[in-house]
């Protein structure tokens, strides 16, 4: 009898607790990226004495590294800019000029079209806070080799060289460099540069969407007659899947497009792949998503921390450029996204995760590589949301 009462007093006390109060989002902003610092701090130590690396993510227990040729480079060095943005002290400033320098012999690259990751995180965070002319330079030099690769038959910039099955493959994440050229245009005042980003995200439009709006990773285009020739996948699921990182890709890309040309079809785009992601009924209830919307696995299959960072920067940015009603859900799906990854379950705790912020991303699933693991281009986007919502809450 004693047992039942006891049992039926907890019970009562479990059914009418009141909730756990909610953090307040300014803690969750400030508390996030306390610990990016420290934990940013701790690597950019562990990796001041390895000439030319750049961290890449820690798998199993070892930090794994690249040099300038990875798509990656850029993004440590953007994340120590962004912190001292936020924080500007001497330490974060000595490393991230350090981590940008290696990046510096990039800008001769003709052979990948990643350079708006590796250049614009990395010179053109620390342009944009330090003025320094010799980072333009750099930058100068790196938007020719990325312009190199536009063709003017297809009406884009090449992602990678032609090989057995592609003859022209454009990615969706080459939306990403477009923000690059766009940059430079305006400040060389060579429009050649803003004419490119243009054409190739109006034909990135006109062919890797789906009628749901989702859209194709690789498109691949008929150099004789500019029209596409493949339509496939290269780290999604399936040819017809929605890889997760694919629509924060382009999200992101359309977002950011409206901002550089107030072109309202690009606004109708992105809000057309914030829908279609919102609605989706494998989009889990906090908001991070598996690494592809088709796994099979799911609800088992990998969460893709990376995907969830890159769509919280870019619904927050939709939010503040959309003027319609659907602003308040961009807005609210940003901060649930931040809310999660700022969660034990995604978040380090200070001095583990060889110095990541993030935990659990996925990078190529299907190559068995990187998967739910830290990976340096998630904890990019999350810091950068995290002085996005920031910044929003001081303009309130
Ligand atoms: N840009 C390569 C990736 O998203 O994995």
């Amino acid at each position: 009898m004693e047992n039942i009462l006891l049992f039926c007093t907890i019970l009562t006390g479990l059914l009418f607790a009141p909730n756990k109060q909610e953090e307040p989002l300014s803690g969750v902003i400030e508390r996030g990226l306390n610990v990016s610092r420290q934990q940013t701090l701790l690597l950019a130590k562990e990796m001041e004495a390895k000439e030319n690396r750049l961290p890449k993510t820690y798998e199993n227990g070892v930090l794994q590294t690249a040099n300038y040729k990875s798509w990656i480079s850029g993004f440590f060095p953007g994340v120590l800019w962004y912190l001292y943005e936020d924080t500007p002290t001497e330490e974060l400033k000595k490393y991230a000029e350090l981590y940008t320098l290696r990046v510096m012999p990039a800008k001769d690259m003709t052979s990948t079209h990643d350079l708006g990751f590796m250049l614009y995180c990395s010179f053109g965070n620390g342009y944009r806070l330090t003025g320094n002319k010799s980072y333009m330079d750099v930058m100068k030099v790196g938007a020719e080799s990325l312009a190199s690769r536009y063709n003017d038959k297809v009406g884009a910039i090449k992602s990678w060289n032609s090989n057995k099955k592609w003859q022209f493959p454009v990615i969706i994440d080459n939306m990403m460099n477009l923000e690059f050229l766009s940059f430079m245009a305006l400040n060389t005042g060579n429009n050649r540069f803003k004419e490119i980003a243009d054409k190739h995200a109006k034909t990135t439009l006109s062919n890797h969407f789906r009628s749901d709006n989702s859209c194709y990773h690789v498109v691949s285009y008929d150099t004789i007659t500019g029209i596409p020739h493949a339509k496939q996948t290269h780290q999604g699921y399936a040819d017809n899947s929605s890889w997760a990182r694919g629509q924060a890709w382009a999200l992101y890309g359309y977002t950011m497009m409206y901002r550089e040309t107030n072109n309202k079809v690009y606004l109708e785009q992105a809000r057309k792949v914030a829908l279609f992601i919102k609605n989706h009924p494998n989009l889990p209830e906090d908001k991070v998503p598996y690494w592809d919307f088709d796994a099979p696995d799911i609800p088992k299959a990998y969460r893709d921390a990376s995907a969830a960072a890159i769509m919280a920067s870019a619904f927050l940015e939709l939010s503040s450029l959309d003027k319609s009603e659907d602003r308040i859900e961009w807005l609210k799906l940003g901060e649930q996204q931040i809310r999660s990854l700022s969660s034990p379950l995604y978040l380090a705790e200070p001095n583990t995760n060889g110095g990541f912020i993030l935990k659990h991303s996925v990078g190529n699933f299907n190559k068995k590589s990187e998967v739910d693991v830290p990976l340096t281009y998630a904890d990019y986007y999350y810091v950068e949301a995290l002085l996005r919502l920031k910044r929003m809450q001081n303009e309130k």
